[in-house]
């Protein structure tokens, strides 16, 4: 395709400028296109890496094979302190991105640290030197699923025990509505109900954890959430077969009530008393296999709020929002109730979601919100004792 010179366009994310190239009148019907209401995933990255970089003290050489514009990297390069980032390999298969990518690493002097790569993603991960030092992070960022990168990804990561940083947009699949694609895909049943964002989730880093432990390794999951249409799954690799057969016993389904809300889980090796609600008798959905661990590392999220102030975020006050209702949420249960529905099945108006919080916390509970919905509540107190503090008002 011809370049021409009057369609590139001046861009700021954070605190980078660099340009893009606009050969269509919408972002989306762009060859290659640059898209603003990813900035909070690019934000979360930035913070993500800045705490990596604090805890393990090391230059780190970072992997983005699903480029773009290529704006995750020239912020990586430009944002976090000079001295903390070694190289970073960026790649595409369009070969407009590669053209945008060399423009950009021209103009912002970035060609000492950028490697830049015009081929397939696979082909890109799997030539990477299996040395130490060589690549410390990989961050999937395909449209649609990234399932077939991440076996080729955790063998790369092995020999640094790096992180694997992963964006999911198949949300059509992993929240239910093509069921037998999610079957077929990620081998876990999926659900359209309203736990169905914290179970796709939990399908993917199961897959993850899955692949990792037929190679001998763990993954650690440090900070995974779910955020308008994507879901984002950072993990920390481990090269250990003991920590991946602890791992591997937080593995299972979890079932629920469509009706009342009831939930419970199951770990795989285990089996459920009665797939009947207990509540309302109606038949429990199931959904899974799927991780029923923790979905965030306190030490990181943490250190990533502190760091929130030393950068220029483009959208800072959603990611510590974000980051605050996380570590609201961090030693909550797997789950939430869908407090509308327990309200209804006792009958009950008017009664906020801060009443139910605050009474469940007086009596002793462990009680949160949760970034998967703003109805939701998740505690370990069971149904009945959340009935019954409904009940007191
Ligand atoms: C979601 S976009 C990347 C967005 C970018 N990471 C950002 O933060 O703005 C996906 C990119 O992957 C590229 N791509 C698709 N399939 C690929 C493959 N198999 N190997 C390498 N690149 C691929 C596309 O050309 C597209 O530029
Ligand atoms: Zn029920």
């Amino acid at each position: 395709m011809e370049i021409s010179e009057d369609k590139w366009e001046e861009v700021t994310e954070g605190s980078t400028t660099f340009s893009i190239y606009k050969d269509a009148d919408i972002i989306y019907d762009a060859s290659v296109f640059y898209n603003p209401k990813m900035a909070i995933n690019r934000d979360l990255t930035i913070l993500a890496i800045s705490s990596i970089i604090k805890k393990e003290m090391k230059k780190i050489c970072f992997l983005d094979p699903f480029a773009g514009t290529g704006v995750r990297s020239y912020r990586i390069i430009n944002e976090l302190p000079q001295n903390s980032v070694e190289k970073v390999i960026v790649g595409d298969i369009n070969p407009i991105a590669i053209n945008i990518i060399t423009r950009n690493s021209n103009n912002l002097n970035f060609d000492e640290k950028m490697e830049i790569k015009h081929s397939n993603a696979i082909n890109i991960i799997d030539s990477l030197p299996k040395n130490k030092d060589t690549t410390h992070i990989i961050d999937l960022d395909p449209f649609g699923s990234p399932i077939e990168y991440i076996e080729e990804s955790l063998r790369a990561l092995r020999i640094n025990e790096g992180y694997l940083f992963s964006t999911a947009t198949d949300l059509q699949v992993l929240c239910g509505k093509f069921p037998d694609s999610c079957y077929r895909i990620y081998n876990a049943f999926p659900t359209r109900h309203f736990l169905c964002h914290e179970v796709a989730l939990r399908i993917l880093i199961y897959n993850m954890i899955i692949s990792a432990g037929r190679l001998g390794l763990a993954v650690e999951p440090i900070l995974c959430y779910n955020h308008e249409h994507f879901l984002r799954v950072k993990v920390k690799v481990k090269d250990s077969k003991e920590v991946a057969n602890q791992q591997h016993k937080k593995l299972g389904y979890v079932y629920f009530c469509k009706k009342c809300s009831y939930i419970a889980t199951v770990e795989l090796s285990k089996e459920l008393e009665s797939t009947l609600c207990s509540n309302c008798s109606k038949k429990l959905e199931k959904a899974g296999p799927l991780w029923l661990g923790n979905l965030y590392e306190l030490e990181f999220i943490e250190q990533m709020k502190k760091d929130i102030e030393q950068f220029t975020l483009q959208l800072e006050k959603k990611i510590e929002k974000l980051l605050n209702l996380i570590l609201d949420e961090i030693n909550s249960p797997p789950f939430f109730y869908y407090i509308p529905f327990i309200l209804r099945f006792c009958k009950k108006e008017g009664v906020s979601l801060n009443q139910i919080i605050d009474s469940l916390r007086s009596k002793g509970f462990t009680v949160s919100r949760t970034i998967f919905d703003p109805q939701g509540l998740k505690t370990d107190a069971s149904y009945d004792e959340i009935v019954n503090v409904i009940e007191q008002y």
